[in-house]
């Protein structure tokens, strides 16, 4: 080591998939970040709720269950927070800050909903609030946004970011696994949450689109702005449904910033193959972006497991020490200085895809129409399959409406007694 060279020590608060990537990152490229940086990282504690646990490789000196060890000790200069949930993650990032320590997180849940809490108390202490690895694990999305696209007006950000729903939905499509065995199947693989409910559900891409949404178009957007529907109830019906209409069904995160406000959902949609979106395969993720400037822009890579995750993170480490070398800690903060309306979900405009059981009968079509047609639900196409003698499989696509008339014209029809089940209602890209 060079005489006089910089120590930077560092906490790890958490050391389970994404912990350890970070860990051996730091421990086998050290010599490496050192002559990138000028300093040299030093892991000093590791906080872990489980003392006992085995973990190869990891010096047992570094462990602590103790809080205290870590926040009392003004030489750690540096905290990476990859413990997950919301408390005690927050009461102790807020005490790093507020104690002058730099923070660097992976955190969405936080951050999507008590990100203006962090942020401020960052802000006040002039410290780094860094959080990259955040959304979409190893591929860089917030820096982007942040930085490297500030001179845009963003418009439009839309993503696949849960690679669980992305590798479920293409294991449907490709090899017709059904939603359970390929849930299992992603769960072995380590790409699922614990309680896999947040990725099927879309609560996780929920959290990142209101994060992307955030930056991207400096106006404050949380968790509970977004409108969320998962994939759970998109059958194989569906998918070969798609695939005649030369599409795939994917979990979109989207989040568009309109003259009337902003738009912000996670839901199933129908995607032409044709789109840049729809190559995106198994666990990858992406997220598009559309500036006045830079016009497109697609991000692709791995949106989860130890290393990605680990790469976001210790880039942010990196970034952080170079900072604090030239005394610029917390010069990027927030950037949250607009205030613009969420729109409700009934007032934002989709085309749909409707697959409904009817009665088949002479008249039929024309009532359905007529509905529709009284709830300003214009039809791009109608295709009637699976005729029985006395039912029949009928596919509606509407052209662009919005949710709020489309759900009045389905709740009407619902009463009527020629219809007996509407089985799929996708929104179309
Ligand atoms: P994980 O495998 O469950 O690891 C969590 C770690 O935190 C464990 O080491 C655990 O200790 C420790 N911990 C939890 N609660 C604690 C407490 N109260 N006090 C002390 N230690 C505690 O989680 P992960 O998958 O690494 O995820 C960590 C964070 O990264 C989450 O915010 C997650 O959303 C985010 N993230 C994860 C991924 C991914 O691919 N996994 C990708 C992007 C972002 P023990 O080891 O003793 O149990
Ligand atoms: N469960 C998440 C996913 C992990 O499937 O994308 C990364 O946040």
């Amino acid at each position: 080591m060079n005489q006089g060279i910089k120590v930077v020590k560092i906490a790890l608060l958490g050391l389970g998939t994404v912990g350890s990537g970070v860990y051996k990152l730091i421990e086998e490229k050290g010599e490496e970040f050192e002559k990138r940086t000028g300093a040299k990282i030093q892991i000093e504690k590791i906080l872990v709720h489980n003392l006992k646990k085995e973990r190869p490789g990891v010096k047992k000196c570094l462990l602590t269950d103790q809080w205290k060890e870590i926040i009392e000790n003004d030489e750690i200069e540096l905290v990476i927070e990859v413990m997950g949930g919301i408390e005690p993650a927050k009461a102790m990032i807020l005490e790093a800050l507020n104690a002058g320590k730099n923070v660097v997180t992976a955190n969405k849940d936080l951050v999507a909903e008590h990100g203006k809490e962090l942020f401020e108390a960052a802000e006040r202490n002039q410290k780094d609030f860094l959080f990259e690895a955040a959304v979409a694990g190893g591929i860089p999305i917030i820096r982007p946004l942040k930085q490297c696209l500030a001179g845009n007006e963003i418009s439009d950000v839309i993503g696949i970011v849960n690679g669980t729903t992305n590798y479920i939905l293409t294991k449907m499509c490709e090899e017709g696994m059904d939603f359970q065995e390929a849930l299992a199947k992603a769960t072995e693989l380590g790409y699922a949450e614990a309680d896999p409910t947040a990725d099927i559900e879309g609560y996780d891409a929920g959290r990142k689109v209101a994060i992307m949404a955030s930056i991207a178009f400096h106006s404050r957007v949380v968790f509970s702005d977004v409108y969320t529907e998962g994939i759970t109830k998109i059958t194989a019906k569906d998918i070969a449904y798609a695939k005649e209409f030369d599409s795939v069904i994917k979990l979109l995160g989207a989040a568009h910033n309109t003259e009337k406000g902003i738009e912000v959902a996670v839901y199933p949609m129908m995607i032409s193959n044709q789109h840049p979106l729809a190559s995106v395969r198994d666990s990858f993720n992406a997220v598009f972006v559309h500036g006045d400037a830079v016009d497109d822009a697609m991000f692709y890579g791995r949106g989860a497991g130890e290393l990605p995750t680990a790469s976001a993170i210790v880039g942010d480490v990196l970034d952080v020490v170079r900072n604090m070398e030239y005394g610029c800690t917390g010069r990027i903060g927030c950037g949250c200085y607009r205030e613009t309306q969420v729109k409700s979900i009934a007032d934002v405009k989709n085309k749909f895809f409707l697959r409904m059981q009817v009665t088949n009968q002479s008249g039929v079509l024309a009532s359905i129409a007529n509905v529709f047609g009284k709830h300003k639900v214009s039809i791009e196409r109608i295709i009637q399959k699976d005729v029985e003698k006395e039912k029949a499989e009928l596919v509606i696509v509407t052209e662009y409406v919005k949710e709020g008339y489309l759900q009045e014209a389905l709740d009407e029809l619902m009463q009527m007694p020629i219809l007996e089940e509407i089985s799929s209602k996708i929104r179309v890209y």
